[in-house]
């Protein structure tokens, strides 16, 4: 039997896009774990609309192919799914037709008066981008957006391509609903470690005195990937990966590591505080943007015993492609805590493994008593977050070695969420579609995030564009990405920290090499 809470306001979540890739991999996924997890409505309709002719039932074995795929609870819960499965329907149609929409209506209207109740309506966009524009119009103008309260719209990434877009996609979704109606997904921060990142910080006395300019050094947030540009070069070729990911995940990230405490946890007054990092950072001017910017392009290479082709040998990818496959900035925050602080950002595909993690590197300390031959293996304290595929916090400090000398070495402390909580963290998408069912918008972003973001990275974009590399690819698959990154922290004596790992179950400290 499905499980679901009598308690939640009944929902009608629409997907358009329903038939497509990301319905089928993420979003059906989540919301059957969410049904197994009793975090759905009692009455729930999930109506998938999408051009394809295709029956219900096709739809649905579909669908649950995915769900089998890649749910935490698919595999297990086959008697689960055939309840669930019968709160799937079809629609199909045009999203550019009047018809739909009237259909759309009428199916929504039959579904609260079976119930006897007003619906939440949720509309998802996971159609390509060039609808997120005409589908919101359509919506407003069938009345689908009128019930402030209850009607409301979820739409991925790409928020835009540039700033200019990104203003004009969110004047069109400003006319059909208001900003409360609006939830922008970034699913970095449907993460359980990155919402880590604020109770780590602002749960805990010990760390926050501590987080400022006196005593960091620099920040570095990578978030490299092992993978390729897959089967997305349709979409990819066209944004890069400062589009793809520092304007929306990493950025999200720094805003998380910069803002100042929140007041409550209202979701505006969280987005305040993270707004207010984007508003502080320090603008690239046009002449500085190649000395504070790094990117590549991954080349051939090696991974795993495994030859691997280059980017633009990639299937749909141009012989000649000039796109970006990683990118490294220089960011300053330019308030009281953060001045003169780096945040060195890095992201790329093919690099030689997956890791994101953030790493807040502290000032030696002021005085340095300890002799010479105490301190050769001298390494600044640190604070590593540990975003995925590891997951905890390690906390690098100096001890002393055992023995009759004074030698320090230093030594990591670690918190590892699986062996703290034995419990595996919930899928982002899992979090985030249960969020919009609450309508709890604190983990969405609000439009004058998205727009800093673009305001802030629209120098890189313009010199980027208007200067061919002419060194592309720079890096080969399976390393760490183009040489020059080294550069951008060496100019400053910094660098950045080797990827860490957490160590094996029951290790609760190591020392370090
Ligand atoms: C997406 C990007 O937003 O994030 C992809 O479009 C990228 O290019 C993906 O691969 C990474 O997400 P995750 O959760 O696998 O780190």
């Amino acid at each position: 039997m499905i499980k679901t809470n009598d308690q939640l306001e009944p929902a009608i979540f629409v997907i358009f896009g329903g038939a497509g890739d990301l319905t089928w991999r993420k979003l059906m996924p989540a919301l059957f774990d969410l049904s197994q997890n009793r975090s759905i409505p009692a009455h729930f309709a999930i109506i998938a609309v999408d051009r394809v002719k295709l029956g219900e039932d096709a739809l649905r074995k579909r669908l649950r192919q995915g769900v089998v795929q890649f749910s935490r609870s698919g595999k297990a819960a086959a008697k689960g799914w055939n309840e669930f499965a019968k709160h799937i329907h079809y629609l199909q149609g045009d999203f550019k037709g009047k018809a739909t929409y009237t259909a759309l209506s009428e199916q929504c209207a039959e579904l609260e008066k079976e119930w006897d109740a007003k619906a939440q309506r949720i509309f998802y966009m996971a159609t390509p981008p060039s609808l997120f524009g005409e589908i919101p119009r359509f919506l407003a103008q069938a009345g689908l957006a009128a019930d402030r309260e209850r009607a409301r719209i979820v739409i991925e990434k790409p928020i835009g391509y540039d700033l200019d877009s990104a203003l004009a996609l969110n004047r069109v979704l400003a006319k059909g609903f208001e900003e409360s109606q609006i939830f922008r997904i970034d699913h970095y921060l449907g993460k359980e470690t990155v919402q880590n990142i604020l109770a780590f910080r602002f749960a805990n006395p010990l760390f926050e005195p501590i987080w400022n300019r006196r005593y960091v050094d620099y920040v570095t947030i990578t978030v490299a990937e092992a993978v390729g540009v897959e089967h997305r070069a349709g979409y990819y070729d066209g944004a890069g990966a400062l589009r793809d990911m520092v304007q929306n995940h990493l950025l999200q990230l720094l805003c998380l590591v910069a803002m100042e405490p929140m007041v409550s946890f209202e979701a505006d007054e969280i987005r305040n505080k993270k707004v207010d990092v984007l508003h502080a950072m320090r603008p690239i001017p046009h002449d500085l943007v190649h000395h504070s910017t790094v990117r590549g392009q991954y080349g051939k290479g090696w991974s795993g015993g495994k030859e691997l082709c280059g980017y633009r040998e990639e299937e749909g990818v141009p012989p000649d492609s000039q796109t970006e496959t990683y990118a490294a900035l220089r960011l300053f925050v330019d308030n009281w805590r953060w001045q003169d602080v780096p945040f060195y950002l890095r992201t790329g595909k093919r690099l030689t493994r997956e890791v994101s993690e953030i790493a807040i590197q502290f000032r030696a300390v002021p005085h340095q008593s300890f002799p010479t031959e105490a301190t050769l293996d001298w390494q600044p304290s640190r604070i590593v977050i540990l975003i995925q595929p590891d997951e905890g916090i390690i906390l690098r400090f100096q001890a002393k070695h055992p023995g009759p000398k004074m030698i320090l070495q230093p030594v990591d402390m670690q918190f590892n969420y699986r062996e703290s909580f034995n419990t595996p963290s919930p899928e982002a998408y899992v979090t985030l579609l249960g969020d919009v069912i609450i309508n709890d918008a604190t983990l969405f972003m609000r439009s004058d995030q998205v727009e800093a973001a673009w305001r802030l990275l629209m120098p890189v974009l313009d010199v980027w564009k208007a200067s061919v590399p002419s060194d592309f690819p720079n890096y080969a698959s399976g390393t760490w990405g183009p040489v020059a990154t080294q550069g951008l922290l060496v100019q400053q004596g910094h660098s950045w920290p080797t990827p860490t790992e957490l160590a094996g179950p029951g290790a609760s400290s190591k020392a370090t090499g």
